[in-house]
């Protein structure tokens, strides 16, 4: 059975959710059709907006400085990188990191790959075609090898066996003590708040029932299954959150 949205249907979705939604929203979904087709540089408002909010909490958990980085440089993986902005604007501020994104999507990789070549810091690699469903040795990633493992804003735009994919991968393929960080909304003790992201979601399962916002406490369960412990929670704009998990 394929889950995955093509990218064309996807896009659509994308500008019903912006006409239906509050425009404060913060949802990686509002950006120019005709441009994700032709999957050239894709500048998503969203990313635009949360990727400096984004970049403070990971400034808080991420070794920057680069003297006290060893021999080889660790490895951030992101998951579901979408127009590869996120690690556009996040790569220079860590030159002694490598950072990986990573895509089922191809028709994102013009864009991805635009950021990648342009990103004035050079540490930001050539996508990777990953579906978070498979296993990371599938693409050629040794167990216990990861630094990072970062995701913003799947985990509800797709269905449920990619979160359970996403914590199977960070329990397996990070190094013992490294973070997995994903941002998003997300409800607590299944209660979701305020009404905008309640109305997100009900538009989110209207659109495919398998998608929607993710109960922390279901993350948590689903972290003690796969030796990752949730040790910190950031409430960022928009209501949404930053969650940090550490590989035990
Ligand atoms: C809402 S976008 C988020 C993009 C980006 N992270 C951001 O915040 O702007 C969700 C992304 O998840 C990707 N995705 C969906 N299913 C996936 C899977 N099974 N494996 C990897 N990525 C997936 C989609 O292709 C899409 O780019």
């Amino acid at each position: 059975m394929r889950f995955y949205f093509s990218a064309k249907k996807f896009c659509h979705f994308k500008v019903f959710i912006e006409r239906h939604m509050s425009k404060n929203k913060d949802i990686a979904c509002a950006f120019n059709v005709s441009e994700s087709i032709k999957g050239e540089k894709l500048i998503y408002p969203a990313a635009t907006r949360n990727s400096e909010p984004i970049l403070q909490v990971l400034k808080r958990f991420i070794i920057c400085d680069i003297d006290k980085i060893e021999d080889v440089s660790p490895i951030f993986l992101e998951i579901a990188s979408g127009s590869g902005q996120h690690l556009f604007h996040f790569a220079p501020y860590f030159p002694g990191v490598k950072f990986q994104p990573s895509e089922i999507d191809e028709n994102l990789f013009g864009s991805i790959t635009y950021y990648a070549q342009t990103c004035p810091t050079k540490n930001m690699l050539p996508p990777l075609l990953l579906d978070i469903r498979n296993k990371l040795n599938c693409y050629g990633i040794d167990d216990n090898s990861i630094d990072y493992m970062y995701s913003a804003n799947m985990m509800h735009i797709s269905p449920y066996e990619c979160t359970v994919g996403l914590f199977e991968n960070a329990g397996q393929y990070l190094k013992t003590d490294a973070l997995m960080i994903t941002y998003g909304p997300y409800s607590k003790d299944g209660v979701i708040t305020p009404q905008s992201n309640i109305d997100f979601n009900a538009a989110l399962k209207a659109r495919e029932p398998s998608w929607g916002i993710r109960d922390i406490n279901d993350l948590i369960k689903l972290g003690e299954e796969n030796s990752l412990s949730l040790i910190d929670t950031v409430e960022m704009p928009a209501n949404n959150k930053t969650l940090i998990w550490k590989k035990n």
